[in-house]
């Protein structure tokens, strides 16, 4: 297979989805207000986690495209919890893509402790070929979730998806403490963007 062939849309999706959300970020500190967007980051899967996910999941490989949500992905980093709404919000009236799947992973954490907003989109892109709609997933997320959710995919990469049930434990803590953390922020939230209006002005 020529991989390079087959994932260049999907880089394309990513850097244009990147663009776009970064846009949204820049416009928020035009208009001197509180940016829901904290940071952007966007990758196409490796060819490698592509195979391994096919083999795992049961796709064959001439079904990648449409079995496999997460070849373009991009992540959304906020601040607050309720940015994270004022994102998904915001993606919902765009028209430059079609929301085809919501999972709140936020309202519904994840056993493992995992937190997040995901959205699946089609999103078309042009390529030599004409136009091509590929899917993405957009992932968004507080500093909090961030956090724990990349320490935790770090240990599940060591361990092969196999983490020892004491560090599990230690996790599922962690995670209640990223959400206390979350909910303590909140409730200074605008004290906090008080403070950061007047230190961007100087
Ligand atoms: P995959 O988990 O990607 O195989 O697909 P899925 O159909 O189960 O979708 P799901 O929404 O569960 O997960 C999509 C993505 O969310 C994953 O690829 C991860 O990036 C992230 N994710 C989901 N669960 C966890 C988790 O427990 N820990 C971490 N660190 N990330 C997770
Ligand atoms: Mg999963």
């Amino acid at each position: 297979m020529n991989w390079e062939a087959i994932l260049a849309p999907y880089s394309q999706v990513v850097e244009e989805l990147k663009v776009k959300l970064k846009g949204m970020r820049a416009q928020f500190e035009y208009e001197a207000m509180h940016s829901p967007i904290e940071f952007i980051t966007g990758r196409v899967k490796p060819v490698k986690s592509i195979l391994e996910k096919a083999e795992k999941r049961h796709i064959s490989l001439d079904r990648i495209e449409d079995d496999m949500q997460d070849i373009a992905g991009v992540r959304v980093v906020c601040q607050f919890v309720d940015d994270i709404y004022t994102i998904v919000d915001m993606l919902r009236s765009r028209k430059d893509f079609t929301i085809m799947e919501e999972k709140d992973y936020i309202a519904n954490k994840k056993d493992s402790g995992y937190r997040s907003y995901h959205m699946i989109i089609e999103y078309p892109v042009e390529t030599i070929h004409g136009m091509k709609v590929v899917l993405a997933e957009i992932q968004i997320r507080t500093l909090a979730m961030n956090f724990w959710a990349t320490n935790e995919h770090s240990l599940n990469y060591k361990y092969k998806g196999r983490i020892p049930g004491d560090i599990k434990a230690r996790l599922q803590k962690a995670a209640e403490a990223a959400f206390k953390l979350d909910e303590e922020m909140s409730k200074i939230k605008t004290e906090v963007q008080e403070a950061q209006r007047i230190f961007r002005r100087k």
